[in-house]
């Protein structure tokens, strides 16, 4: 679907989710991550970049759950803290899991991905073409109900700058893996929200694409 066939179904309320290719488990068990290895930090930096052209191939089981872990996932287990800061450790955002064969929430303290919807909704997830290209988009979505100890004029920008830090463990992880990755703001957050299923407390923040590059 075209940038601009999606601009039109948008501003007419009727950008949707494609039907799911089958096969969309309740659940998704991960595999338990590599927390070991990896580039060093360094060589990461050097090659944290924006790509926009993907290969379709689907990620192997521990490519995402790697991916997931370096995103927010549990790196203390004894306290629950995250790969990822937030502020008051209030861990507000869920990072929603965009598939081919369906979209799902991630569920940290689990290690799996819990079924949102048994559609495709990867071409929801952003204006621009290679989205639905590319064979995960995922999004973050900040709970605004678990931020009642944050102050209401700060809850914005502290959600959005933990969003950020997630975002950037992504680049990391896929500059580390050979994977191409963008963070995406130009998103239809009501398209978004309406094929997550999401409530009133709960925002769109941000999109990001991951998958193999097509160099
Ligand atoms: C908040 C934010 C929103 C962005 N939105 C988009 C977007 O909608 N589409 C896109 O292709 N790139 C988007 N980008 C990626 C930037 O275009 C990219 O980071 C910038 O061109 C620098 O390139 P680099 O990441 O390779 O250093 C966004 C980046 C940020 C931080």
């Amino acid at each position: 679907m075209s940038t601009l066939t999606k601009l039109a179904l948008g501003l007419m309320g009727k950008l949707r989710p494609a039907p799911s290719r089958g096969g969309a488990p309740e659940a998704i068990e991960l595999p338990p991550p590599s927390t070991e290895g990896g580039l060093p930090l360094m060589d990461a930096l050097r090659r944290r970049r924006s790509e926009r052209a993907f290969l379709p191939d689907v990620l192997p089981a521990q490519v995402l759950s790697d991916l997931l872990w370096s995103a927010f996932g549990v790196n203390r287990p004894e306290a629950g803290g995250r790969t990822a800061p937030s502020a008051l450790d209030a861990q507000e955002i869920d990072v929603y899991v965009a598939l081919p064969e369906g979209t799902y929430r991630f569920e940290p303290r689990g290690h799996r991905l819990e079924l949102v919807s048994a559609a495709d909704a990867r071409r929801v997830t952003g204006y621009q073409d290679f989205v639905a290209d590319a064979p995960l988009d995922l999004v973050y979505v900040a709970d605004h109900s678990r931020m009642k100890l944050v102050p209401v004029a700060q809850r914005t920008v502290y959600s959005a700058a933990a969003a950020g830090a997630i975002a950037q463990n992504v680049y990391l992880y896929c500059a580390s893996a050979g994977l191409a990755t963008v963070i995406r703001g130009w998103i239809d957050r009501d398209a978004i929200a309406q094929a997550l299923g999401l409530g009133h407390d709960q925002e769109v923040l941000l999109s990001q694409t991951v998958g193999y590059p097509r160099a």
